[in-house]
């Protein structure tokens, strides 16, 4: 399978404090049969201030301590962009890593505020669409907003954004109406890819299998797959034999 959103990068966001918490991390990700890790940490300059460089040689140090420690998972740069107003000059100044890309469409991971949609998240997205970047929203079910109305939701799928669900969200990790609006918005046939979020060993740990189990009870096996494999592989541009596990 393919994580493509988790922190595992020491000492740099909400994440792992300490290296050996990192590689912990990561030997749990390769036990639930992870094999690529898209390591998403905070941009966020109000709180994180990473950029693609900083996080560049982050996952450069980290992917030497990962191989010297034998943990057979691979990693890539990522970034989980929070909608702000410096977001816009941060993607003029290429300062912001995006997943990969689909179609022409660089895919950008964006997270909303979690109390709230700020006012003019439509028309942002919409004009990032128009720069060819496709968001890719993270967690959508446990925006305070959108459990509130999950209607709010569709005008930004509508508009052409993806749509992250957390592996845990799924089986309840985030409560009972976090899971109802995640099911809902995978009802609602849009483009939805599932991963772990992960940020440490004790609560919100990197499990991706109990997310794909979840789903294939439900769906079967050939969305289970889709989420957490296929469309992941395209968005990072692997072929997908080299990341099933
Ligand atoms: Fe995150």
């Amino acid at each position: 399978m393919i994580d493509l959103h988790c922190h595992f990068l020491p000492g740099i966001d909400d994440g792992p404090e300490t290296l050996d918490q990192a590689l912990d991390l990561a030997r749990m990700a390769v036990a639930d049969g992870i094999r690529h890790a898209v390591l998403t940490s905070h941009v966020d300059p109000d709180r994180y201030p990473n950029d693609k460089r900083s996080l560049l040689a982050a996952v450069e140090s980290f992917a030497g301590e990962v191989a010297k420690a034998h943990i057979a998972l691979q990693l890539h740069l990522g970034g989980e962009a929070r909608l702000c107003p410096e977001l816009i000059d941060m993607l003029a100044e290429n300062q912001v890593p995006f997943l990969g890309e689909v179609d022409g469409y660089r895919v950008l991971l964006l997270e909303f505020p979690h109390p709230l949609i700020p006012v003019g998240s439509l028309r942002f997205v919409q004009s990032l669409l128009k720069l060819k970047i496709r968001p890719l929203i993270a967690h959508p079910e446990r925006n305070k907003a959108i459990l509130a109305q999950p209607d709010k939701v569709t005008e930004f799928a509508e508009a052409g954004c993806w749509l992250q669900l957390t592996a845990g969200s799924l089986v309840g990790r985030f409560g009972s109406q976090a899971q109802e609006t995640a099911y809902k918005i995978i009802d609602e046939g849009w483009n939805c890819v599932v991963a772990t979020d992960a940020h440490n060993l004790q609560n919100r740990p990197p499990l991706l299998s109990e997310g794909r189990a979840a789903l294939q009870q439900r769906y079967g096996e050939a969305v289970a797959r889709s989420m957490v494999l296929e469309r992941p592989a395209r968005i990072l541009g692997l072929p997908i034999e080299l990341a099933s596990g």
